[in-house]
């Protein structure tokens, strides 16, 4: 149970969710986490509940999208914890539900400024500190559908397609510096994203929708936060130490 012991650890977009979930398991693992996310009132008392329980655990309000807030709040976790070991780069949005021709401009930035910018500006500005301690490692959430595709939410898509590729690069990139960069790639996990999703598309009955997502994944159900976050462990402990430029699946066979 104490696979993080003595790393201090990010999550972005912990206070819902996926990212919830790897904060968690996470801090049970021994980890010190640092909560970045948008949502402050979950955020905090994510904080709060880890830190009653003896783990150590702070919320900083941090807009991914933001360069001056990713630079600063990493800045403030290094100060506060000393170090930093592990990014888990999960926040991420799903966006409009239209077909290419019926997008925005501002639609499509807002995805990317989100799931493709914000990857960039935690790694830019976690690279420094990281180097400083042998053993890093950044985990990033793309997504099945940064392996293949389908016709709905074409910014997402291309948002995870770039993830995997930037995973890929920063992996390359930073192996000298015992640094690894790996990417998650989830089926459908229920969480908020999911929900929202579905409401956006136009599904009124969620229940439904959800036995309809079922259908998708061989193993005959979708999967739980939990699921994902298992394996985020994984990727940021040293039992993954030489794991790099790998792509984690993590979807009930949907793409087998
Ligand atoms: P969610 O919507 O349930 O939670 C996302 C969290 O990110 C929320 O706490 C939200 O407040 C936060 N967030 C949103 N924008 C932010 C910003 N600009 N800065 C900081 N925090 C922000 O989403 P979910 O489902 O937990 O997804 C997490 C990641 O996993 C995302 O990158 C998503 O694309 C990916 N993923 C999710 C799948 C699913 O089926 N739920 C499947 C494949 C990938």
């Amino acid at each position: 149970m104490a696979r993080l012991r003595n790393k201090v650890c990010i999550v972005t977009g912990a206070a819902l969710g996926i990212g919830h979930a790897c904060a968690v398991r996470m801090a049970e693992e021994g980890a010190a986490i640092a909560l970045f996310d948008v949502h402050d009132e979950r955020g905090m008392a994510l904080a709060q509940r880890l830190g009653d329980a003896g783990m150590p655990a702070a919320y900083w309000h941090v807009d991914v999208s933001s360069e001056a807030s990713v630079q600063n709040a990493i800045d403030a976790v290094v100060e506060r914890f000393g170090r930093l070991d592990v990014i888990v780069n999960n926040a991420g949005i799903a966006g409009a539900n239209r077909p290419t021709h019926e997008l925005t401009e501002a639609e499509w930035d807002r995805v990317q400024a989100v799931n493709v910018k914000g990857v960039f500006f935690m790694t830019k500005h976690a690279i420094a500190h990281m180097r400083r301690n042998p053993g890093g490692s950044i985990v990033n959430l793309s997504s099945i559908y940064g392996l293949i595709s389908a016709p709905d939410i074409p910014p997402y898509h291309a948002s995870k397609g770039a993830v995997t590729l930037m995973s890929k690069t920063d992996a390359l990139l930073y192996a000298a510096d015992g640094i690894r960069v790996n990417s998650v790639h989830p089926g459908f996990i229920w969480t908020p994203l999911v929900e929202q999703h579905l409401r956006d598309s136009g599904v009124a009955d969620l229940d439904a929708g959800r036995r309809d997502l079922d259908r998708l994944h061989p193993l005959g159900h979708v999967g739980e936060p939990d699921d994902i976050a298992w394996g985020v462990v994984y990727l940021a402990s040293d039992e993954s130490k030489f794991v790099t430029g790998s792509e984690l699946v993590i979807d009930g066979g949907y793409t087998a």
